[in-house]
């Protein structure tokens, strides 16, 4: 596992998101053979049990995560997606616009590390591919937990390296060689692509990555692996408080 790398200025990483927003979606169906989108619909399988839910969706980009979420589960209440990058989240709301689910959700241009929403607000919290990106892991656990309702869950969906050797080796080929051009021919932005995916290799997961969701308080720590470990689901409740009722 390589050690943390010098990417563009960690605390100016969503800069690079508003450079590259107009073929983000394009490029994440293309780098993931359109995997991506059944994996951002694979998290609502961790959802709460419970129906009218409200959920914030952090570093939400393009709203890929939101579509997921509504169109998984049509009882959610309401969904919030924040973002620093305004040109990602100018094409999510033009994506969303047109579901028939649009009045459910609001985008705001706000940090995953200053969250504008008051304590136990939301039942749950969800980031993908996101946590990756942000400057300060611990400060955003902090953040999820305090936004979260008693009982709340956060759902982190994150690239992770597969543990099985042959598919190890084969996911570092494709992440070292193949992702970064693709990504770069397609965005004209090869810096970025190189740091997205070198990124995926020096970020913690696993064991590692739950120690940290638990020194944040979260409880009931797990990683869902996916495809053997291509991508991960962790998920972590706020506390032992158990909803009585399913709504
Ligand atoms: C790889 S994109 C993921 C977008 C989306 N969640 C998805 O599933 O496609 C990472 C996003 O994290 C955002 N980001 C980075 N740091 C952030 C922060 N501190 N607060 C909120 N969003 C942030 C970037 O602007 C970018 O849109």
């Amino acid at each position: 596992m390589k050690e943390e790398i010098q990417g563009p200025s960690r605390t100016e990483i969503w800069k690079m998101f508003d450079q590259i927003s107009p073929t983000y979606d394009c490029v994440n169906r293309v780098m993931s053979f359109g995997l991506d989108q059944l994996w951002r619909k694979r998290l609502c399988s961790f959802l709460p049990k419970k129906s009218d839910m409200r959920i914030l969706d952090c570093a939400t980009g393009t709203g890929d995560q939101i579509i997921a979420l509504l169109e998984k589960k049509p009882d959610i209440s309401s969904v919030v997606g924040i973002d620093l990058a305004e040109a990602m989240l100018e094409i999510g709301k033009e994506k969303i616009a047109r579901k028939p689910y649009a009045h459910k959700v609001e985008f705001h241009t706000a940090s995953a590390l200053d969250i504008p929403y008051p304590d136990n607000h939301f039942d749950c919290v969800t980031i993908s591919f996101g946590i990756r990106n942000v400057t300060d892991i611990m400060a955003a656990f902090k953040e999820f937990r305090r936004v979260l309702k008693p009982g709340g869950r956060v759902l982190i969906l994150e690239g992770t390296i597969p543990r099985k050797k042959w598919l190890r080796s084969l996911h570092l080929f494709y992440l070292r060689h193949f992702l970064p051009k693709i990504g770069g021919l397609i965005s004209q932005n090869f810096k970025a692509y190189r740091y997205l995916n070198e990124t995926i290799e020096s970020f913690p997961q696993g064991e590692k990555f739950n120690g940290k969701m638990r020194a944040a308080g979260f409880i009931d720590v797990r990683s869902n692996l996916i495809l053997g470990g291509i991508t991960t689901v962790y998920q972590g409740d706020k506390d032992a408080h158990v909803y009585h009722s399913n709504h």
